[in-house]
């Protein structure tokens, strides 16, 4: 099969760790006989560089008639003045906007060789499996009035939290079609004691339980939540919030990984299910950022970006044996002890980005 794919590389690590997911990418289709037409752009702080914009329209455009979109990052210090007009930042939500991706799912799974890896005992994240599902395009970020000015009293400034009924129906479903190819548990996340939106939310929630009785819902307040997420992980299977709430709780969610270079997200613009049948337009980008840091030293690791492509196969291109191969080589790859320096203990030996890539790649074809 052939498939329009867009590639925004972005800024800082972001090139870097798409080169490697294309690699894999062109792999596979030499494998399964399929042609990736990809067509790059710029996003980010390098097109408010070279055109004054984090994201022109024509780009947008570009991304809206590909079936799916590979992200890299954007941002990093050059771009980082408050006072400035545009920001990289800016390039991400317009493109979400742009493609209506209301339905960001961030995997978080713990490997059972990194999970010495972070700051929480291996008891307590062995076996994580979560499916953080966060309502992309409402809420704080995006509802009016939202904007800075001056009064007598001072400067004063203003964001709005408002949901629709329709945004708020369209997300829970997604959460419990995605609870029922998987664990069939869904927490849903709110702050129904002090804001009306979670309250109308929990409602929505109430109500539609019954149309899927085969998962078992519960309801918690995102503070209880945040609590929970490093008390006993292993509870939890679909969780499924706000704009904000996912926002923050998908990065406390991925300190159990104990790395972020291994934490892979899609973006969509539909329910997909679990056979493929039932396709969605999305957007998939590593979970990290641009880490301007280590940029251009063969230092990020790919992984991430390697594992997003392989939720593109699977949500928007319907391709479930190619992303299973995906994930199968990765793996491997991670079985036979080879590492990035993130995932390498001080002292032992690791390899570089795009050896990381060429691994993954050849495992790809031999699996
Ligand atoms: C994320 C990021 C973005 C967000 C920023 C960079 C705008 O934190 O994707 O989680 O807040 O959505
Ligand atoms: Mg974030």
């Amino acid at each position: 099969m052939r498939f329009q794919i867009s590639v925004l590389p972005g800024d800082g690590i972001g090139p870097e760790v798409t080169t490697e997911a294309i690699r894999v990418l062109e792999t596979v289709g030499q494998k399964f006989g399929h042609t990736f037409e990809l067509t790059e752009d710029l996003v980010g702080g390098i097109s408010i560089d070279k055109h004054g914009t984090a994201l022109r329209p024509e780009t947008a455009e570009m991304c809206r008639r590909s079936h799916a979109l590979l992200f890299g990052a954007v941002g990093g210090p050059k771009w980082d003045d408050p006072e400035s007009n545009v920001r990289p930042e800016d390039g991400l939500l317009a493109i979400r906007k742009a493609m209506g991706l209301w339905a960001n799912l961030r995997p978080v799974k713990v490997y059972k060789f990194l999970e010495n890896a972070g700051p929480l005992k291996p008891e307590i994240v062995r076996g994580v499996d979560i499916m953080v599902l966060r309502e992309l395009t409402g809420g704080l970020y995006f509802a009016k009035p939202k904007k800075r000015w001056n009064t007598s009293r001072g400067r004063r400034g203003v964001d709005t939290l408002k949901y629709e009924e329709r945004e708020i129906e369209r997300i829970l479903r997604a959460g419990f079609e995605l609870a029922r190819g998987r664990k069939k548990k869904l927490t849903s996340v709110d702050k129904a004691n002090v804001l009306e939106t979670s309250r109308l939310w929990r409602q929505i929630a109430i109500e539609l339980s019954p149309e899927y009785p085969d998962i078992a819902i519960d309801h918690m307040l995102v503070d209880n939540c945040a609590m929970q997420l490093v008390q006993n992980p292993r509870k939890f299977d679909v969780i499924v919030s706000e704009n904000t709430f996912g926002d923050i709780l998908s990065d406390e969610a991925a300190v159990l990984a104990g790395s972020m270079g291994m934490l892979p997200s899609a973006s969509l613009s539909g329910v997909p299910d679990a056979s493929g049948r039932r396709r969605a337009r999305g957007m998939y980008e590593p979970v990290h950022g641009s880490a301007p840091d280590i940029a251009g030293q063969g230092k990020a690791n790919p992984l991430a970006a390697i594992l997003s492509t392989g939720l593109m196969l699977r949500y928007s291109l319907g391709l479930i044996q190619e992303a299973d191969c995906i994930e199968r080589a990765v793996d491997q790859v991670l079985k036979n002890g080879i590492y990035t320096p993130d995932l390498t203990e001080p002292g032992k030996p690791s390899i570089d980005t795009s050896k990381m890539g060429k691994t993954v790649a050849e495992a790809v074809l031999g699996n």
